[in-house]
């Protein structure tokens, strides 16, 4: 018989006993969709955030989605965002018709640079969409100025980064202008698939409340559809998963925070490697830290290998000794999809392009132990050693 696999896994949810309450709670009332769960959900990420609304939804693309429609982007219409980025926060300009305008990332944060962004506004621009990248916060300050004196609209993809603050030290998703989160099975807070809208205006709430909901009346009269919806529904389980996740969010954040700590230590103690923005660019380059008042949001952990390391090859030779590790990720430019609609070619954003070439996330999570991350560090420096010239 094979021994059960006994491998490190590259992200795993924490689930307590909290949550199988909550969802039982759920399950005995016999209310499942549109409850009072979902109503304390919401309200709870609201004032964590410290925002005067949250509408909770299906799925982080389910809230970008929601995000340019009720900003008004439309066909015709171009948006900046960023090419390194998960595919959904382009994909979400695509449902609508809007044509994403990308721009180059800053080497350091690997968020979009806003002197890139900038320089790439023109006529048919209608906003910006920055993203949170591996939950280290994009430069809101400067982006808000910028669509502030262009009279653009601006919708933040905060999926990754709850829990993150920006340069003037305010939390992701409460400055008020629309931010979306996501809460698959391996972000900061999980719902199992879930997403939040935050927004400092009522009126919009309603209205997306509404379109989340088939376009209804928040009477929920049954015939009345007062608008275009979709059924961007989150469910009571999924609500209450998501209350009790929130109830501890402060500390799964604390010890996301300490093992990406222990993930430094170790790695910035080999000779080729150092943080972003510290060391040779061309080794081994860990997250940036932390400058001024920004504060990052462990999401994923995730190191540029050396430039000329296999990154393949390292990722089946960690497989061999049992780390799940995975390449991370794509340019959005550069997909298939993308390249056939727009004519993007390979070279455009040089940035993003060498940080997708080279980045790889390692096992992640508030339960990994600190000789699961010696090891991971071990197999690591074992497997470069093999697949770098
Ligand atoms: C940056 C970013 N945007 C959007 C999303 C989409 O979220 P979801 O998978 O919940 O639809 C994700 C999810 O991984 C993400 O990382």
């Amino acid at each position: 018989m094979t021994p059960p696999n006994v491998g490190i896994p590259l992200a795993r949810p924490q689930l307590s006993e909290r949550e199988q309450e909550l969802v039982l709670e759920v399950m005995r009332s016999g209310r499942l969709s549109l409850g009072p769960m979902l109503e304390r959900f919401e309200r709870g990420f609201a004032e964590r955030l410290g925002v005067a609304e949250a509408v909770a939804v299906s799925s982080g693309t389910a809230a970008l989605h929601l995000g340019v429609r009720a900003l008004g982007w439309s066909r015709g219409q171009e948006v900046v965002t960023s090419p390194f980025s998960f595919v959904a926060s382009a994909n979400c300009l695509l449902y609508e018709d809007v044509t994403p305008v990308f721009c180059d990332v800053d080497p350091v944060t690997l968020n979009i640079d806003p002197g890139a962004a900038w320089e790439v506004i023109g006529e048919r621009t209608a906003g910006l969409l920055p993203v949170d990248i591996l939950g280290y916060p994009a430069a809101l300050p400067s982006l808000a100025k910028i669509a502030a004196e262009g009279d653009l609209g601006l919708l933040e993809d905060a999926c990754e980064a709850l829990g993150a603050r920006d340069a003037e030290g305010v939390e992701v998703g409460s400055r008020g202008h629309l931010a979306s989160f996501a809460f698959y099975a391996n972000k900061q807070l999980t719902t199992g698939e879930g997403g939040m809208l935050t927004t400092a205006d009522a009126d919009l709430a309603t209205r997306l409340r509404s379109e989340r909901n088939q376009g209804r009346a928040p009477d929920m009269s049954w015939v009345e559809h007062d608008r275009l919806g979709f059924n961007y529904r989150l469910t009571e389980i999924q609500a209450a998963i998501g209350v009790a996740q929130l109830e501890r969010l402060d500390e799964m954040l604390a010890a996301r925070a300490r093992v990406a700590g222990l993930y430094g230590e170790r790695l910035a103690a080999l000779d080729y490697g150092a943080p972003a923005g510290e060391g040779d660019p061309a080794g081994l380059v860990l997250p940036c830290p932390d400058r001024g008042e920004e504060r990052r949001s462990w999401f994923v952990y995730a190191v540029r290998l050396p430039a000329g390391a296999d990154r393949d090859a390292v990722v089946a030779d960690l497989a061999q000794r049992g780390v799940e590790a995975k390449a991370y990720m794509p340019s959005i430019h550069l997909m298939s999809h993308m390249r056939e609609r727009f004519g993007f070619r390979q070279g455009q954003f040089p940035i993003a392009e060498d940080a997708s070439a080279r980045l790889l996330a390692l096992p992640f999570f508030p339960a990994i132990a600190e000789q699961q991350i010696d090891r991971v560090c071990e197999a690591l420096a074992e497997a470069l050693r093999g697949n770098w010239t």
